[in-house]
């Protein structure tokens, strides 16, 4: 199964995408994850996006679709693939449908998750992730068990995304209007769109989502 996570920055796309992977065996491909680690590693693409992320804009859609091309690669036919912050344009969708169709795979849902998106900004702002496994976390929403250990491997150290604070979120949330929502259209036309209210508890909200991959 092959599954596109789509709502704007916040929406909870990687929240959901972390429990697909945990309850089905799926893999995320989050451009973001990859674009960070990018990044991170100080590759040539990681140089080119820095700034682009750090201002909100989008990274080029070939660069973007490359990384994608290339995690399908690496992955087993039978893995089902999440797309967690793709395909982000017209031009992204468009690649998607080819790089599918070259590995004889399709897509099967869109979920969308509708969400109000002056919530998002006390959401984004107040995430945070376990720097060891990565695990994510919230000031108020969902705090480790334990005080400063996370759940899931005990580390102590914790991290906040530079792009997460308020200037630069309202850019993401500009951008996501008017580059990403326009690809819904298409994907409505297709019948395979369904949508999820975003906005509910994080467990609600995971429920709607088993319902629509039970299909
Ligand atoms: P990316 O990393 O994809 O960021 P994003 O789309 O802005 O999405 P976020 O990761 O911010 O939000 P999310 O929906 O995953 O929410 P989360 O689950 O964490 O992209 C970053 C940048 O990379 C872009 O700005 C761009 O520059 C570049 N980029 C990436 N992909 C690109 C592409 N395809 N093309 C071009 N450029 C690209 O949830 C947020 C918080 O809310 C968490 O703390 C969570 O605990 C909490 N939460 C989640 N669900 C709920 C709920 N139901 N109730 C209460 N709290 C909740």
């Amino acid at each position: 199964m092959n599954i596109i996570l789509l709502g704007p920055p916040g929406a909870g796309k990687g929240t959901q995408a972390q429990r697909l992977v945990e309850r089905h065996g799926m893999r995320q491909l989050s451009t973001g994850d990859m674009l960070r680690a990018a990044v991170k590693a100080g590759t040539p693409v990681g140089l080119q996006a820095k700034a682009v992320m750090e201002r909100g804009e989008l990274v080029s859609d070939d660069i973007v679709s490359a990384l994608i091309g290339e995690e399908l690669d690496g992955m087993g036919a039978g893995v089902g693939a999440i797309f967690d912050g793709y395909p982000r344009t017209e031009a992204q969708a468009a690649s998607l449908d080819g790089i599918l169709a070259a590995r004889g795979r399709s897509l099967d849902h869109v979920i969308e998750l509708a969400v109000d998106e002056d919530a998002l900004v006390e959401r984004i702002t107040g995430r945070y992730t376990c720097a060891t496994c990565g695990k994510g976390y919230h000031d108020k929403f969902e705090q480790p068990k334990l005080p400063g250990v996370c759940d899931k491997c005990n580390g102590t150290e914790f991290k906040r995304r530079p792009d997460d604070n308020e200037e630069t979120v309202r850019t993401r949330m500009a951008e996501y209007r008017a580059k990403t929502a326009p690809i819904l259209p298409g994907y409505e036309a297709r019948g395979i769109v369904a949508r999820v209210n975003g906005m509910a508890e994080m467990d609600h909200v995971t429920a709607a989502i088993e319902r629509i991959v039970a299909k």
